[in-house]
């Protein structure tokens, strides 16, 4: 039992298709990946993948962190000194979700939920508390804010207090001047779910089931979007798209698999010219649309720039730079739309060349 399981490992982490595409697509398609890994102490693949060049950054849980900034520190520390070594030495994207209240992976700021912050009219000092926080351990985006607008007291957002407000103009205010604070702190912000998990009722989250959001297309412009317009004004970095599906503009895929979405809506008709990030490629909302590399593979030609291998998990970063490695060499994937995407994730990494 013990020694299959070894031997499973040492299949998982050195995938034969590694060997098959080409070590050039292989560091391409890395530089569109966020990686994970379990526990306190990162293993030794996480560095070596790094080193190869085959990471854009590292998303860190509170598994990782457990409380103890001098640890993150010299974890975050020992990232970068990997990433020196890498062929494409660009600053990694080293990120986590400080939402602020319930949702917070770093102690400190911001304590207040984002509901208290609009509020109270803290979400400036908010972002600004985030922004210094992330930046001390040596982190440079923010998995925040949330711009969804709640609905019913209790629902998916409201819950956690998550949702700045439950009027889209109050959100959107309040997003901007977080944005606008923790920015000015040389830390990016990323804003999400885009269009909006707002309508979402509290059983309905996308990490562990499909969800459908029946909204008119109305609504979804003129609620739900609504604060990504000011976020966009305000200069946000990044856009997180949302796992649901809405019918009523695409019925076939969730957004961050919709390029009437990706496209259609958050770059055509908001105008955002900057990077977007997948949500988590595990997500449970996910399983009709194959393994990880399938869906990271439908994620980039729909428009998304980032994928998040959120598993803590090794072996998926490893399957997802595999997978949208083969569909460049295979030429499955649009070469010129990815190398669009890999230009915005390079200038959003050299933005940090300064900082880090
Ligand atoms: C925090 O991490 C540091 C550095 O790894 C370690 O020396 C220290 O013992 C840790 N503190 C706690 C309370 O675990
Ligand atoms: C202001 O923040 C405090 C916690 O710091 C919270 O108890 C209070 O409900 C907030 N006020 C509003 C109007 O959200
Ligand atoms: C938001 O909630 C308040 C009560 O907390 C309610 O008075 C108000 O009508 C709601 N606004 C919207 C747009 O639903
Ligand atoms: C939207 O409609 C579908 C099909 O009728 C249903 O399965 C789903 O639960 C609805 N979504 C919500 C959030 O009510």
């Amino acid at each position: 039992m013990r020694a299959a399981s070894l031997l499973l490992l040492a299949i998982t982490w050195t995938p034969a298709s590694v060997l098959s595409a080409k070590p050039s697509s292989l560091v391409a398609a890395g530089g569109h990946v966020i990686w994970s890994y379990p526990g306190l102490t990162p293993p030794q693949s996480i560095y070596d993948a790094i080193s190869a060049g085959h990471a854009a950054g590292v998303i860190f849980f509170g598994e990782n962190i457990a409380g103890n900034v001098t640890h993150i520190s010299n974890v975050v520390a020992s990232l970068k000194a990997a990433n020196a070594k890498s062929p494409t030495k660009l600053p990694l994207l080293l990120m986590t979700d400080q939402e602020g209240g319930k949702v917070r992976r770093l102690p400190g700021e911001p304590v207040q939920s984002a509901k208290q912050m609009c509020g109270n009219g803290t979400a400036g000092t908010g972002g600004t508390g985030a922004g210094l926080n992330l930046k001390s351990v040596g982190m440079n985006v923010n998995l925040a804010p949330v711009l969804d607008v709640f609905r019913t007291p209790g629902d998916f957002d409201d819950q956690w207090q998550r949702s700045f407000s439950n009027d889209t103009k109050k959100v959107s205010a309040c997003g901007s001047e977080f944005i606008l604070a923790q920015q000015a702190e040389g830390v990016a912000a990323a804003a999400k779910h885009f269009p909006g998990l707002g309508a979402a009722p509290a059983s309905a989250n996308t990490d562990l089931v499909p969800v459908t959001l029946n909204l008119t297309a109305s609504e979804i412009r003129d609620i739900d979007e609504y604060p990504f317009r000011a976020a966009i004004a305000a200069g946000v970095k990044l856009v997180m798209a949302s796992w649901a599906t809405y019918p009523s503009i695409d019925a076939a895929r969730p957004a961050g698999m919709s390029s009437a979405f990706v496209i259609g809506e958050l770059r055509n008709r908001l105008g955002f010219r900057g990077v977007t990030i997948t949500d988590a490629i595990e997500a449970g909302s996910l399983s009709a649309f194959g393994n990880y590399g399938d869906r990271a593979v439908l994620a980039s030609e729909a428009g998304m720039d980032l994928i998040l291998a959120s598993a803590r998990d090794i072996a998926q970063g490893d399957s997802i730079v595999t997978a949208l490695a083969n569909a460049l060499d295979t030429g499955a994937m649009d070469k010129k739309a990815f190398d669009r995407a890999t230009s915005r994730i390079v200038s959003l990494r050299k933005s940090f060349k300064r900082s880090s």
